[in-house]
């Protein structure tokens, strides 16, 4: 493939692109009835030979099985070699292992394989490009910036997944599982991936693992009102968390497993982890990754301790396992030594500028207490022979009329002739009998880190939380300059607020995000979006990342190395008359004055979850782990019994629809039932229902087969009643009548009614509301500066409140997001306008383009009318609406109808 022009960029505003890498052609949202290729699910295995269980007793059939087929192997090995490697393996099955209720009953599972499907392109650039004098730049071009290649309708449903398309970077919503699968059975990303850092919920509470609002961060366990209300959530948690920490061992390790396939050969993953279960998690580890590829368990200090009658827990981990130990990526990262906190024990000599004293620190300078006097050097004296002797180097050596023994059995580190010239560098000391090299502090002032990291708590380090369980950025920088290169692929199936992605981009790297929770993808996408990164050269602009970094060598006017390649005394360059080593701070790259960047384009994708075969091609079109066609049959059976306890809808305005004789229709292809309301207009009524799926959201084509089947069978009315609703399929239903000859109205139904068990009463007897669409208002506008523009204003909308089945109107400048596509095309959303209202979101954009725009674009962003805009080539705009709970809302208005 030629390479493709590089955008139009402003100088000042910049961004990088990883010109070097692909991913398979993804499918846009709205190809979805298109789309065919479908796949079976995905059977995973444990490698039976890591599998521990060796308990001969008669439940467990497997081990034994396995036992005795080692044995035979034994037995009949052709040569001695089969023989010990089958014995090692017998031997293997016999140590202690960790075991858990459900965990050798799941040698295997299955994931369903699903495609995953573009929602909304998103890139700073586009949004500055768009604001920069209101107008749209060549079509061409704003596509350029979202990396957008424009495919057609054709082209995707035909070539998805087969053709390669420019590297973006990925957030997805879904299930970790479903999602990794997608990546290795749809796209074979199967080792690809360089590191991994997973954050999964420390522990089993349900109300402590998910945050449900996104614009508040205390979340209480226990608390109803606290509880998340996404199907998706309630679904997973009462999946996996069934039987607490067992479930919740067998949910770490099927992820894990299908992590490790994603890792490449020399990767890493890491597994942050507290207190409460890190000696379990790790026991899994071991297993999935191999004892052999476990590379550290690190403790960090977190913001606050945890207070305790006891002692207080200040720290969590990071479990660190490579996917091959023998080949693991590793690049040091280092800190200083000179903090005196820091500061090596061994370095408790100085020596004064003119080299003639040298003596012991006083106690108070060792501790800190005191400072040492300006010029003078700190050292240490050092070993200056090794363990072992030999012939050439274990002999005499005199130094200022006295002679030195390396001492016994051992052997000076250098020849003779390397000693003398350490002698004449002034760089040995006689200490008691011995002599010694001395070392400097400031050879090398760093020194690597080792396992336990004690600065990342926050404080200074302008790490504001928007997440309640977010990590400290310091953490997952560490971990990631460790174990990766620029241009490398990096991946986080609990994205959270986003703080992996967040690095990644800072650094370079390219990466793909996942959470099951809209709530904290809406935080993560604002936090991408609106974030302002330095500059760090590259070795080749046009490569991109991939290229690498520039480092020099700078030292500051007090001569300290503040560069990012630092040159290393040791005793072996000077014995060689060498010049020193260098050592690369990776975390100190170049950096560029006068260049804000920003993230280069990413987009938002989505698994489609429908429960069951919708095509009627005997494939399962999808369903979350574990579900099946029979459970779907129960949830109907459920749906209409609610509804026959609870036939009140509530359909907003204050007015009521009671159904009554709700029953399945006698045949039908996408109905789920039929009823009849007596208290509309014009006596009773016949109507349709249609339930969207249990543990995901309406689709358009859920919709679009409903309303099909409601009007060829002359129903009055369709009501379309779901947990979650997509945005198309929300705008369908609002068009219905016009697009498919029969009205219908959207009825959202408390998520209370799968939730079952968790919540043990249900408060309100209202089961079902009606839950409205964004109030906008599209202008043309006038006068000279802006004639021909538009603009869009966002009223408010009416959210529905599920904890309390209330309906509230919130002010357009009241919401947590809302976003606009100024040309939208009837699939995938582009973000042209992201306003995040009352909130300093762009504020660090704004200071850093301070001059180039005014004030008031900034005042659009965080309001609730949009900055003025030229009609694109659909002449048609998009407004989507993020609500506290991550829900979104999205209106079509076509522009050549005029502002409605
Ligand atoms: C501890 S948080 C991660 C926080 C993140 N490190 C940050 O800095 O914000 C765990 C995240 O995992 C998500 N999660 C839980 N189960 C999941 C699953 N099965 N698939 C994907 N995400 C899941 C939760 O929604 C939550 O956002």
């Amino acid at each position: 493939m030629p390479p493709r022009k590089s955008p139009k960029r402003k100088a000042d505003v910049n961004e990088y692109r990883h010109e070097d890498a692909t991913s398979p052609m993804r499918p846009e949202v709205g190809t979805q009835p298109q789309f065919k290729k479908k796949k079976p699910p995905a059977a995973y295995r444990y490698d039976s030979s890591l599998a521990p269980e060796l308990q001969w007793d008669e439940g467990n059939t497997r081990a034994r099985e396995e036992g005795e087929a080692l044995i035979r192997e034994v037995l009949n090995a052709p040569t001695l070699e089969a023989a010990r490697a089958a014995a090692a393996r017998l031997a293997a099955l016999g140590r202690p292992f960790l075991n858990w209720a459900g965990k050798a009953e799941r040698g295997a599972f299955t994931v369903p394989t699903l495609p995953l499907f573009i929602h909304e392109r998103l890139a700073t650039q586009a949004i500055i490009v768009t604001l920069k004098g209101h107008r749209r730049d060549k079509q061409e071009d704003l596509f350029d910036l979202f990396a957008d290649p424009r495919h057609t309708l054709r082209e995707q449903v035909l070539g998805a997944y087969e053709h390669a398309d420019k590297w973006v970077n990925r957030m997805i919503l879904g299930d970790s599982l479903v999602a990794m699968n997608s990546l290795l059975r749809y796209e074979s990303l199967g080792g690809q991936v360089q590191m991994i850092y997973m954050d999964p919920p420390y522990g089993v509470k349900f109300g402590s693992n998910f945050q449900p609002f996104v614009r508040r961060r205390d979340v209480k366990d226990g608390d109803d009102d606290h509880l998340s209300r996404e199907p998706e959530m309630v679904r997973a948690y009462r999946d996996t968390w069934e039987l607490g920490l067992h479930s919740y061992l067998s949910y770490l390790r099927d992820r894990l497993l299908l992590c490790r396939d994603l890792l490449h050969p020399s990767g890493s993953i890491f597994v942050q982890i507290s207190d409460e279960n890190v000696h379990h998690v790790r026991e899994v580890m071991d297993e999935v990754f191999g004892h052999d590829n476990f590379c550290g368990e690190l403790a960090f200090r977190k913001t606050g301790g945890q207070s305790s009658l006891l002692t207080a827990s200040v720290h969590d981990y990071l479990l660190w396992y490579a996917k091959d130990r023998a080949v693991v990526k590793y690049r040091k990262v280092f800190k200083s030594k000179v903090e005196i906190t820091e500061r090596p024990s061994i370095y408790r000599w100085v020596e004064s500028p003119d080299k003639k004293t040298r003596r012991k620190m006083t106690k108070e300078e060792f501790e800190g207490s005191e400072s040492i006097d300006n010029g003078w050097r700190i050292f240490a004296p050092d070993n200056l022979a090794s363990l072992g002797k030999t012939e050439t180097g274990s002999g005499e050596f005199t130094f200022d009329g006295v002679t030195y023994k390396p001492g016994h059995n051992q052997h000076w580190k250098t020849t003779q002739d390397g000693l003398n010239k350490l002698a004449v560098a002034g760089r040995l000391i006689p200490v008691s009998t011995s002599l010694y090299y001395i070392r400097y502090l400031d050879d090398f002032p760093l020194i690597a880190f080792d396992s336990i990291w004690a600065d990342t708590s926050a404080g200074g380090y302008s790490d504001d939380k928007s997440y309640v369980v977010q990590t400290n950025r310091k953490v997952v920088q560490r971990c990631l300059l460790m174990t990766t290169d620029p241009g490398d692929l990096v991946l986080d199936p609990t994205c959270g607020s986003g703080t992996t992605a967040y690095v990644a981009e800072q650094w370079g790297r390219r990466w793909i995000t996942m959470d099951v929770s809209r709530v904290p993808l809406a935080l993560a996408r604002q936090r991408l979006l609106t974030a302002t990164f330095p500059w760090y050269e590259l070795q080749s602009e046009p490569r991109g990342p991939a290229s690498g970094f520039v480092y020099t060598r700078k030292q500051n006017n007090k001569g300290e190395e503040v560069g990012g390649i630092v040159p290393h005394v040791t005793l072996k360059s000077i014995a060689n008359d060498l010049p020193p080593e260098e050592e690369v701070l990776v975390d100190r790259p170049e950096v560029k004055g006068g260049v804000t960047r920003v993230a280069g384009p990413f987009v938002v994708e989505a698994t489609i979850p429908t429960p069951i075969d919708w095509e009627g091609d005997g494939v399962e079109d999808s369903a979350p782990p574990g579900a099946s066609t029979a459970g779907h049959a129960d949830y109907i059976a459920r749906m209409l019994e609610a509804l026959r306890l609870s036939p009140v809808l509530h359909v907003g305005g204050g007015k009521k629809v009671t159904l009554a004789k709700v029953r399945p229709p006698a045949k039908t292809l996408s109905l789920a039932a039929e009823a009849v309301v007596a208290n509309g207009p014009g006596g009773d009524k016949v109507v349709a229902l249609v339930f969207g799926p249990e543990n995901g959201a309406v689709s358009e084509a859920l919709v679009a087969n409903a309303a099909k089947e409601a009007n060829a069978k002359n129903y009055a009315h369709l009501y379309v009643i779901g947990f979650a609703v997509q945005a198309a399929a929300r705008q369908f239903v609002e068009d219905c009548e016009k697009i498919a000859g029969v009205a219908a109205t959207y009825i959202q139904a408390t998520p209370d009614l799968v939730m079952g068990d968790l919540l043990k009463n249900m408060r309100s007897s209202q089961l079902f509301s009606v839950c409205g669409l964004p109030d906008v208002r599209v202008t043309k506008l006038k006068g000279k500066e802006n004639a021909g523009k538009w603009q869009v204003e966002l009223r408010g909308l009416d959210v529905f409140d599920p904890a309390t089945m209330e309906a509230h109107h919130l002010a357009g400048d009241d919401v947590p997001a809302w976003l606009l596509d100024t040309d939208y095309n009837g699939s995938c959303f582009h973000v042209c306008q992201a306003f995040f209202p009352r909130t300093g979101a762009w504020e660090n954009l704004k200071k850093a383009l301070r001059a180039e725009y005014d004030e008031a674009v900034w005042d659009h962003l965080a309001g609730a009318v949009s900055a003025p805009f030229e009609a694109g080539e659909t002449a048609t705009v998009a407004v989507k609406v993020i609500d506290d709970r991550g829900n979104e809302l999205m209106v079509v208005r076509d522009l050549r109808e005029g502002a409605k």
